[in-house]
């Protein structure tokens, strides 16, 4: 099929490597000059493990095109995916303007049938409001479908979660809708899921603000096994067995962040108070994942009493392993919190330094673990890539000035830890 992907951001571009790999043709469309010539080039503007290699060869077989012209993706193809960004406003609510401006586009351009489908997580309702805005615009309803086709995939695990998905929404009021989209995602054979628009738009919050609730729930746990000598990770292990309750999704940490996580949350949370339904306990969700932040603080400046001139060695800044994105990281308030305190921070990321960079100068960024760890009053992990998981932590002992550890993920075994002669601080353990 011809695909054309409005928006080549994070979704967008992986959308349309995993379409273009699965023998469609594909292009590509967006309005930042520079990511189009770089993609043009072969280079992915995101770091995501597989993504620039697929791009280059579907390049190369011709399968994939990048353009800055949205006429292009009207004219040649069937099926037009929006995959724009849908920022928090000031309140948290979904900017949904690149979303409108997106469907006017198609409208004025529609001269023969093309199924549009939202990719971009919007609120329940946005189909509707394409499909009106696109009538509006005199546009024959003969001429269009709109479809909610919502992803779920997670950054770092992008493409292999494209490829394997767990179910495939399709949000459809045609028969034609259906079949184009079925068609489209047969050699996945995944578990596909038919349903009306608004549902499909509602399973996407939800899913989110479900997976996020788990995440607050052991934090907040953690914190009570961190006050009474209980230990998180028997508790959960206890837990997760029941296949009600399920062991994913429990790990105890220093927050939830990403650009998906905080902001569907707060954008549900805005629809529902403004259908005069407040879903306040995804308010409560997202006060938990604040104040964890802080209990993390907290715990630094009860063990190193003032941080004032104190050096810590950061490691970890990305949100979770495996990508370079920064927004809404936990990392970006706790150093900011600590930073605050007057502490000198030497900090390494695999990936990540570079934007953090750009919000934080005052912070010296290091080429290695062992860098950030020299002389240091203690070292703090705020993301759990596999590489620390591995450290040399003899070497680690002997080069900082006080071995401690504050680990922000849980990645290292307590009994070890102390063994091995740190003082050494996790979560809810
Ligand atoms: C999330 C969802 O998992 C995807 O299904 C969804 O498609 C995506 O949002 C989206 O809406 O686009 P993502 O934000 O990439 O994916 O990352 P996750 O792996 O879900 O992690 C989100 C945050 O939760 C991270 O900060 C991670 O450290 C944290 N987390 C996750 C925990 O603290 N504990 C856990 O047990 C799991």
């Amino acid at each position: 099929m011809k695909i054309g992907i409005i928006g080549s951001g994070y979704v967008g571009l992986v959308t349309g490597v995993c379409f273009a790999h699965l023998g469609n043709e594909v292009l590509c469309v967006d309005n930042d000059l520079k990511k189009i010539a770089l993609l043009k080039k072969g280079i992915s503007p995101i770091y995501e493990p597989g993504l620039e290699e697929m791009i280059r060869s579907n390049l190369q077989k011709g399968q994939i095109h990048f353009s800055s012209h949205i006429d292009d993706a009207v004219k040649k193809c069937e099926v037009l995916f929006i995959c724009v960004n849908t920022p928090p406003k000031d309140r948290g609510e979904a900017d949904l303007s690149f979303v409108e401006n997106v469907a006017r586009e198609i409208a004025t351009r529609l001269r023969q049938y093309r199924l549009i489908v939202e990719k971009s997580t919007v609120p329940v309702q946005t189909g509707e409001r394409i499909y009106q805005t696109i009538c509006e615009m005199k546009a024959k309803t003969t001429l269009f479908d709109v479809a909610s086709n919502p992803e779920f995939l997670r950054e770092g695990s992008a493409i292999h979660d494209f490829l394997n998905p767990d179910r495939i929404i399709l949000g459809v009021s045609t028969p034609k809708a259906e079949k184009i989209l079925r068609k489209l995602y047969e050699p996945l054979m995944a578990k596909i899921v038919v349903t009306d628009l608004k549902s499909a738009e509602l399973i996407k919050h939800a899913s989110n603000s479900f997976l996020a609730t788990k995440i607050s729930f052991v934090n907040a746990l953690a914190r009570i096994c961190d006050a009474s000598g209980a230990n998180i990770d028997m508790v959960t292990e206890g837990m997760g067995l029941d296949p009600r309750i399920g062991a994913s999704f429990l790990r105890p940490g220093i927050g939830f962040g990403g650009f998906c996580f905080p902001k569907d949350l707060m954008a549900f949370l805005r629809i529902s108070e403004k259908m005069g339904i407040p879903f306040n306990l995804l308010r409560e969700v997202l006060d938990i994942n604040e104040d964890q932040k802080r209990f993390f603080v907290k715990k630094i400046e009860n063990h190193l009493w003032n941080l004032r001139d104190k050096t810590l060695g950061v490691l970890g800044l990305s949100f979770k392993p495996n990508t370079d994105d920064i927004r809404f990281a936990p990392s970006l308030d706790i150093i900011g919190e600590l930073l605050k305190e007057g502490v000198k921070i030497q900090a390494y990321d695999p990936k990540a330094s570079g934007h953090f960079k750009k919000q934080f100068k005052d912070i010296r960024y290091v080429k290695n673990p062992y860098e950030a760890a020299k002389h240091a009053d203690a070292l703090v992990i705020l993301t759990e890539w596999d590489e620390f998981k591995t450290l040399d932590m003899k070497r680690i002992k002997k080069i900082m000035k006080h071995a401690i550890v504050f680990d922000g993920r849980n990645i290292f075994d307590p009994v070890l830890m102390k063994r091995s002669g740190f003082q050494y601080f996790s979560i809810g353990r």
